[in-house]
């Protein structure tokens, strides 16, 4: 072959190949066929990942951390959203530190677990005006500029408390009340949730109430004070299950019998806690549920310009110690 044939066969030779290429890529056994997709210029853009920011109160209290556990295994079933949190390790500054952080790392949404309501409510009203969705975690702020409200019913669950010391006193007897950080959504309710049922009972008498921040060595020391004060008490409020087994430990370090007293606690989550409700130490405590499905869930909605709930309130359950083992046995593994 001259050159000239052979110049004419290797185009032949090229323009079949692309064609076979592009044909056969398309063509099945045979079938007609489809023509081929040639992307014009660059390839279409990736599909939108978004960035949400959570700004935990504090993620050394162990009810956060399982919250932080659910937020993560929730997170992971949905590839179009990432996570990051960041802990203000219970300090108000920090935190309006981190969501201005998280501004600048331009999240398209922010959820936050209020540490404090009032230092807390103009950043957040702040984000919402630049037109950031704002998820609420359970610790809410004292305006309604934000998106939804994620969280357990703290008002509920301080009535079922109140109702349930109620029965257990049979509307006769004397109680200390543990409070959680004064400033915090959830303390207002559970504490007027509570006062709701058991003010009306004239037989029943508050001899005094702490605010030990939902710590437990809070719980301790106040518990300590109280005891060597001789004042004679038949139950113990505590608005978290931190603080009522510190109440717990204070009884036990002075060698009271925790089972004599009626102890009451909220979150649900420390096998420490269930454990103590089945060995009859704790009277019952109730679920304060973590919130990382419904949180995700919403999310994910909002971001997708879904309209979402104002509210969005997952149950509580009281725990006893009728149901206290099988509670345990639903417990996530986190
Ligand atoms: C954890 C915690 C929980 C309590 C919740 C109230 O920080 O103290 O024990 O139920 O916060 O916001």
């Amino acid at each position: 072959m001259n050159s000239l044939q052979h110049r004419s066969a290797a185009i032949a030779v090229a323009v079949f190949g692309s064609i076979l290429l592009t044909g056969c890529l398309s063509q099945k056994n045979n079938s007609t066929p489809t023509p081929p997709t040639t992307f014009v210029g660059s390839p279409p853009p990736a599909a939108k990942v978004f960035k949400l920011g959570f700004a935990q109160a504090n993620s050394q209290d162990p009810w956060r951390q399982v919250q932080n556990a659910s937020l993560k295994a929730a997170v992971a079933k949905y590839p179009d959203m990432t996570l990051e949190i960041s802990d203000a390790h219970g300090d108000s500054n920090a935190q309006l530190g981190q969501v201005d952080n998280f501004i600048t790392n331009k999240i398209d949404l922010l959820l936050i677990s209020a540490n404090e309501a009032a230092p807390l409510t103009p950043k957040v009203e702040e984000v919402f005006g630049k037109s950031i969705p704002v998820v609420l975690m359970e610790r809410a702020t004292t305006s309604d500029k934000y998106t939804t409200l994620v969280s357990g019913d703290n008002v509920k669950i301080g009535e079922m408390a109140g109702d349930f010391l109620v029965k257990a006193l049979k509307g006769k007897g004397t109680y200390v009340e543990i409070m959680g950080i004064a400033d915090a959504t959830p303390t207002k309710d559970r504490s007027g949730g509570f006062h709701s049922k058991v003010d009306k009972e004239a037989g029943i008498k508050k001899i005094d109430s702490y605010v030990c921040n939902y710590k437990r060595d809070e719980a301790i020391k106040h518990m300590e004070n109280l005891i060597q004060s001789k004042k004679q008490f038949d139950a113990i409020y505590a608005h978290n299950d931190e603080m009522a087994l510190g109440a717990m430990i204070a009884l036990k370090n002075a060698k009271m019998d925790p089972k004599k007293v009626i102890i009451i606690g909220i979150d649900g989550v420390q096998k420490e806690a269930i454990q103590a409700v089945l060995d009859g130490d704790m009277a019952a405590t109730f679920k304060y549920p973590w919130l990382g499905e419904e949180a995700m869930k919403a999310a994910h909605d909002i971001l997708l310009h879904k309209t979402v709930e104002k509210r969005i309130t997952p149950d509580t359950e009281i725990v006893t110690k009728e149901n206290a083992q099988d509670y345990m046995n639903r417990l996530p593994k986190m």
